[in-house]
């Protein structure tokens, strides 16, 4: 199963032309799940205590912990998530907020490391900015990091189109640009 984790929300998002280009070079059962219309909302002191006796229960099955287990099964995951205020939009936050589950998506090791218990090979992450993505890129790296340190996924992968918003600029062309990097990446990949 492909998870496409959508955080797109304008109409003719760039961010989610790009990732549907990517997702046309992907084969198996695509699973979108588009944040806007799920509306997850932040862990509250209610949430984070129900969810922590699901975990001491060992519910694993549990309906809150949907989006984690989606998540760990995943054999391939793209990321859709146009470029704001310097990262991504408050809805990919909560969504690795729902997702970080010890014992699903990950759990710590006798020496504190985190070890990954995710299927993924690689997550493709995708956005697109008015201006430029100047580093270090935070969105990017934060779910680098996240996939690298805590997941155990491997290979992650960016595709990016950038000045979309900078007057005079040819934006079909930047587009353009940016879905030939992805034909090159998978006539490799
Ligand atoms: C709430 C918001 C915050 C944004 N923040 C930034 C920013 O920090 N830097 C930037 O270069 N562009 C920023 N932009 C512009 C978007 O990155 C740009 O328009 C992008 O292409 C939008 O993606 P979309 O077409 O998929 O919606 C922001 C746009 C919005 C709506």
């Amino acid at each position: 199963m492909i998870l496409f984790i959508n955080a797109c929300v304008r109409e003719g998002s760039r961010t989610l032309r790009l990732a549907k280009r990517v997702l046309s070079h992907l084969e198996g059962e695509v699973q979108e799940c588009d944040l806007e219309r799920e509306g997850l909302l932040p862990l509250t002191a209610r949430t984070l205590a129900q969810r922590d006796a699901i975990l001491r229960e060992g519910r694993l099955d549990d309906p809150m912990l949907r989006y984690a287990r989606e998540f760990a099964a995943a054999e391939e995951i793209v990321l859709a998530a146009p470029y704001w205020d310097l990262s991504f939009p408050a809805s990919v936050k909560t969504y690795f907020e729902h997702i970080n589950v010890t014992g699903v998506t990950f759990s710590y090791g006798q020496d504190g490391r985190p070890i990954g218990h995710c299927r993924a090979k690689r997550l493709i992450y995708v956005t697109t900015a008015g201006g430029p993505i100047l580093p270090p890129n935070h969105g990017f790296a934060y779910v680098r990091d996240l996939a690298a340190g805590f997941y155990g996924i491997p290979e992650i992968a960016l595709f990016s189109a950038q000045m979309l918003d900078v007057i005079g600029m040819d934006v079909e062309a930047i587009l353009r640009e940016a879905e030939d990097g992805i034909e090159a990446y998978f006539a490799k990949n």
